[in-house]
């Protein structure tokens, strides 16, 4: 599916995920996080997740290539949602944990490990990468 699908179908997507609890996920995953810390959303679709994130006390960066996604993210977050692709995507922060839930299975096989190797480089010593399809 491509980023027009989810510029083109935001409103249903949205309607259909936004209540989707990803609690025992994330209860795992903030395990590793310091409480505090910042943590990366990529792919954040319609923001559900960084919103989590932030009602428990962390600093999110919401990051999605779709403007419809982004724009219902930014309506809930405020100003950190940012429109980008995976590919484009580039910031000096570090992150303790990147959360890449259900977003990364649209990265072509053949260039997984080069985004992989990118993403990762993004986290600080000992930061936790999440990537679920
Ligand atoms: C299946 S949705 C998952 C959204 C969210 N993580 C969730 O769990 O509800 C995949 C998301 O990845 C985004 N996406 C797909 N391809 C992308 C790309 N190349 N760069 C940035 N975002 C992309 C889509 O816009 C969509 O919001």
């Amino acid at each position: 599916m491509s980023i027009n699908y989810y510029n083109t179908n935001a409103q249903n997507f949205i309607k259909d995920t936004f209540n989707l609890a990803m609690s025992d996920l994330m209860d795992e995953f903030l395990a590793f996080v310091p409480e505090e810390g910042i943590i990366l959303d990529l792919g954040c679709g319609s923001g559900r997740d960084s919103l989590e994130f932030q009602r428990r006390g962390y600093q999110v960066v919401a990051v999605d290539g779709s403007q419809a996604m982004i724009d219902h993210a930014t309506k809930i977050l405020g100003n950190h949602a940012v429109c980008s692709t995976f590919d484009e995507y580039g910031t000096d922060t570090r992150f303790h944990g990147i959360w890449a839930l259900a977003s990364l299975l649209h990265v072509p096989e053949e260039d997984m490990v080069q985004m992989i190797r990118k993403y990762l480089g993004l986290l600080v010593d000992e930061g936790i990468f999440l990537s679920k399809r």
